[in-house]
């Protein structure tokens, strides 16, 4: 079975739930603690053994190319001013790995941005990741998409992210029916974008992270608008599955959704307190704040 080699990540959205700051700044390079968004996901993906990151851009976000291009005047003025460590660590963004970009010249939905990878993946299985969802995972384990990986490697079928949320908040996303087989392995029987509260038959819900053979491209060529007028990728997916089988994959380690203003603010507390240099001072101001707020 061909190797999953390439990943695919959508960084053409507007970003409108972050707006002012996404005026002009993509939202994929807002930074959580001191590191963009994007940056965590294009390592997670290069971790798992990814060798070339497609990114899919719009308009108006060249400043994300040049974040993992090199910065040669940048690096040199901190070489010559003896900061060393920090032209070094601007070094290694620029050698993550092979990562090219091609542009969605109109947005029109999530199956469609994929898509837009086509010419550039061509014949062989492929990862996708969306810059909104942030896995952290232990240091000992796969990093998220990389357990994908792993599970497409055991069966050769279609793999997508899943995770246990509330009944009452599936209407916000993907959802899975289907059965579990074992602790991280679920058997899909059916995929619905965002069904309407009220239908939710089903607590397993999509996030972010998916593996895919190429037998994909057929199916979103033909696929039709469906929820909120956009080629839908969950949509093209059932059809995967209805023709040869999809597993879930329930990642262990902790998601979140940096694209959300609540989730982005979680990201940048846990990934404060992970951060030895910053854990001590984060834990006394988060007591500090939630002692005033108490007050308050
Ligand atoms: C997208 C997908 C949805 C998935 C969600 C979270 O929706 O279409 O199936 O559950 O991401 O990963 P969005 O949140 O972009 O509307």
């Amino acid at each position: 079975m061909a190797r999953v080699r390439q990943a695919v990540i959508p960084v053409a959205g507007l970003g409108t739930r972050f707006l002012p700051a996404t005026k002009v700044v993509p939202k994929e390079l807002l930074p959580i603690v001191d590191k963009p968004t994007l940056q965590y996901v294009v390592e997670e993906a290069f971790a798992s053994g990814i060798e070339h990151v497609v990114l899919i851009q719009g308009r108006g976000k060249s400043a994300i190319e040049d974040h993992f291009d090199t910065s040669y005047e940048l690096e040199d003025t901190l070489d010559k001013r003896g900061k060393s460590a920090e032209a070094e660590m601007l070094r290694k963004i620029s050698r993550l790995g092979q990562i090219s970009s091609v542009r969605q010249k109109v947005a029109l939905g999530l199956g469609h941005a994929v898509l837009s990878a086509k010419a550039v993946i061509r014949d062989e299985p492929f990862a996708v990741l969306l810059g909104d969802d942030l896995y952290r995972t232990a240091p000992d384990k796969r990093p998220g998409i990389g357990q994908l990986m792993d599970a497409f490697a055991e069966t050769g079928l279609g793999q997508v992210a899943l995770m246990t949320v509330p009944k009452d908040e599936i209407h916000k996303y993907g959802a899975a029916e289907g059965a579990s087989e074992g602790p991280h392995r679920f058997r899909i029987s059916a995929l619905v974008e965002k069904p309407p509260k009220g239908t939710e038959k089903t607590d397993k819900a999509v996030v972010g992270r998916y593996v895919l053979p190429p037998d994909i491209w057929a199916i979103l060529e033909a696929t039709k608008p469906g929820k909120g007028g956009e080629i839908q990728l969950t949509d093209a997916l059932d059809v995967l599955r209805e023709r040869q089988g999809l597993m879930g994959v329930i990642v262990d380690g902790r998601r979140v959704d940096a694209g959300d203003k609540l989730g982005f603010l979680e990201a940048n507390l846990l990934e404060a307190l992970g951060r030895p240099e910053l854990k001590d001072g984060t834990v006394a101001l988060m007591r500090q704040l939630i002692a005033e707020a108490e007050r308050a």
